[in-house]
């Protein structure tokens, strides 16, 4: 099982840190990445580590993946909610995914508490702020050095 992670983020994580940091934080989402990185080398893992506020980018990575990951991390951000084309993409995906969310959208608004993504992924990390980054990287590396 290939050791690549794809590690994808939806429309407004480019301003994590600027955005509602009473939500989500102080730490940029270049300051995720790093982490990432840092984690990934730990692991034994490489990565792969995007950001798009446009749903098809998003689609077309997890396409890639298919062909060449062995897990993905993401974070749909809005697109949790209201994607179906994300959770097709997904689907087609044989490795093991992880869905994660900064906050806990459990505790907000209603319509946060309904994700498209669940309907696929393996594991859902929400609330544990930008540190759910590395519990995803941690749970793909078990999973993947676990996997047959
Ligand atoms: C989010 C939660 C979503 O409801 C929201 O639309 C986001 C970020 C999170 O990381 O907590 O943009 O996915």
């Amino acid at each position: 099982m290939s050791r690549l992670v794809y590690v994808l983020n939806g429309p407004n994580l480019n301003l994590l840190g600027k955005r509602q940091p009473h939500i989500y934080g102080h730490e940029t989402l270049a300051d995720v990445e790093q982490d990432c990185r840092a984690l990934a080398g730990e692991l034994g893992l490489e990565i792969r580590f995007h950001q798009s506020n446009r749903e098809y980018e998003l689609i077309d990575w997890i396409h890639e993946a298919r062909e060449a990951a062995g897990g993905i991390a993401i974070n749909p951000a809005a697109f949790t909610h209201t994607s179906v084309a994300i959770l097709d993409a997904l689907n087609a995906f044989e490795g093991p995914v992880i869905e994660i969310h900064i906050s806990n959208v459990h505790k907000r608004e209603a319509f946060r508490h309904h994700s498209f993504v669940s309907h696929r992924a393996d594991g859902v990390i929400a609330g544990f702020g930008t540190q759910g980054y590395s519990l995803a990287l941690r749970r793909l590396a078990r999973l993947l050095d676990d996997a047959p």
